[in-house]
């Protein structure tokens, strides 16, 4: 039943196995923030779906747990506690029963939302979105403990909401919500410290939140998309590499986060991430309710309202082509992800406390929705990250 861990998850929803789940959710009043870890277990009345039943449950992340990151050596999860004005983040190794097992926790500024490594996993950045503003940096030693370089701060209303590495290694980018710009730093490779660079400014008002790059392979070109949370478009752009460093970025394309379907008012678009094939884009909808879903409860006939998926395929000059606008299966889809070979994607519903599976069909991007392979309800303590 169990199979070796996924290393290529980048969200806070973890996929550790072809049969596991790793969730994230905040504390609330009484409880401490949790990371439960899910098991699909095939259906044992005659005709019913797959189960997603928690089989561990872990209280090592403080009140506000939000980001999961597998990427770290080993079978082990780092975990970002949101917390403010001090967080820690907590690593843990994934046991073969599907529990986790404190093995390291650092303090660190508040507020971080999103990590990754970089220079050949020796070192890791992370994103603070508030309320100091801030790119924490450390190096990461052999025994997976980490050590601390200069801190990067910033004024409101910069928010900081994601780090991300491009394709070659050389650049970091960090979007900023707050102020309508994507940072754009070079990482020198002996040290890890990051040097400034010119950064990409979005249109006013968008709001950029997590970006994801992407290699087009028949033409060698790097694009950059950026989901915007309070445009709710999809931009992407071309990117150039300037001889005596620094990105340009040209833009090719810009999408709505509905596709061809009219957006709702006060709706956030939230995660952005390539299939594993390379051929599609995915982002997500948050609190924009525009699909109905059955009561999971099969006695009750009464219709619940979801959000939504977005995919389109990747075109070799950058362009986007909408294939389809899902259902999360919930409210308020915050982080999905997809398993090894992309054929199925998990969504983690914030507000309604719920994660469902869904196949994917490889060929046309498209995502099965009108039934979940498997759900999971009443998930938490607190909101579902
Ligand atoms: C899971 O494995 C850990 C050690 O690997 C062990 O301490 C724990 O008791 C196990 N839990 C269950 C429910 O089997
Ligand atoms: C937070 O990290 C510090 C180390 O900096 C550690 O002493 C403390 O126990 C951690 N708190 C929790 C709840 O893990
Ligand atoms: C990255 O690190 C691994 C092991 O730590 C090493 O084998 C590999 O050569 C490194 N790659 C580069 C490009 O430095
Ligand atoms: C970065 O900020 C944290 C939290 O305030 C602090 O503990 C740490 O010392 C700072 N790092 C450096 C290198 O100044
Ligand atoms: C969600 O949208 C509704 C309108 O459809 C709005 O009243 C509500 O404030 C929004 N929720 C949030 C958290 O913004
Ligand atoms: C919603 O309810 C109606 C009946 O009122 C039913 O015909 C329909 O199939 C339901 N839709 C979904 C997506 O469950
Ligand atoms: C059916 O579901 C709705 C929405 O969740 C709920 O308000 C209602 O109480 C349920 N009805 C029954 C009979 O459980
Ligand atoms: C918090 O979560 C715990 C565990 O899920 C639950 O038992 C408790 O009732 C919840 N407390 C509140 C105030 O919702």
């Amino acid at each position: 039943m169990r199979s070796l861990p996924l290393l290529v998850t980048l969200g806070t929803f973890g996929l550790t196995t072809a049969k596991q789940l790793l969730v994230a959710s905040y504390g609330n009043g009484t409880s401490a923030g949790a990371i439960q870890t899910l098991e699909l277990l095939s259906g044992s009345d005659e005709g019913s779906n797959p189960k997603l039943k928690v089989v561990h449950e872990n209280h090592d992340c403080r009140l506000s747990p939000t980001w999961l990151d597998v990427s770290l050596d080993g079978d082990s999860v780092t975990c970002l506690d949101e917390s403010a004005p001090i967080a820690n983040i907590t690593t843990l190794s994934i046991e073969p029963n599907g529990s986790l097992k404190k093995i390291s926790a650092i303090s660190v500024l508040g507020g971080p939302v999103s990590m990754t490594t970089y220079n050949n996993r020796s070192a890791m950045a992370l994103a603070h979105y508030g309320p100091l503003p801030a790119i924490s940096l450390f190096t990461i030693k052999a025994d997976n403990s980490f050590g601390s370089l200069p801190n990067l701060t910033f004024q409101a209303p910069e928010q900081i909401h994601q780090a991300v590495t491009d394709p070659t290694g050389q650049y970091m980018v960090f979007p900023s919500l707050g102020a309508d710009l994507v940072h754009v730093f070079c990482i020198d490779p002996a040290s890890g410290l990051l040097a400034k660079h010119v950064p990409l400014q979005c249109k006013k008002g968008y709001g950029p939140r997590h970006a994801v790059f992407w290699s087009s392979g028949e033409l060698q070109k790097i694009y950059l998309f950026v989901v915007h949370e309070n445009s709710n478009k999809i931009v992407g752009y071309e990117v150039g590499y300037l001889e005596h460093g620094g990105l340009t970025f040209s833009e090719v394309v810009e999408v709505s986060t509905y596709g061809d379907h009219p957006a709702p008012p006060m709706t956030f678009a939230s995660e952005l991430a390539i299939s594993p094939d390379g051929k599609f884009l995915i982002a997500a909808n948050r609190n924009g309710s525009v699909f109905e879903i059955d009561h999971p409860d099969p006695r009750n006939s009464t219709n619940l309202s979801s959000d939504s998926l977005v995919t389109f395929r990747l075109l070799p000059n950058g362009n986007l082509l909408f294939v389809q606008l899902a259902k999360s299966g919930g409210i308020y889809p915050r982080h999905f992800s997809m398993n090894k070979d992309g054929s199925l994607i998990a969504v983690a519903n914030q507000k309604t406390k719920n994660v469902n599976v869904y196949s994917r069909n490889l060929e046309t991007g498209a995502i099965t929705d009108d039934k979940a392979i498997a759900s999971a309800e009443k998930l938490g303590p607190g909101d579902l990250m």
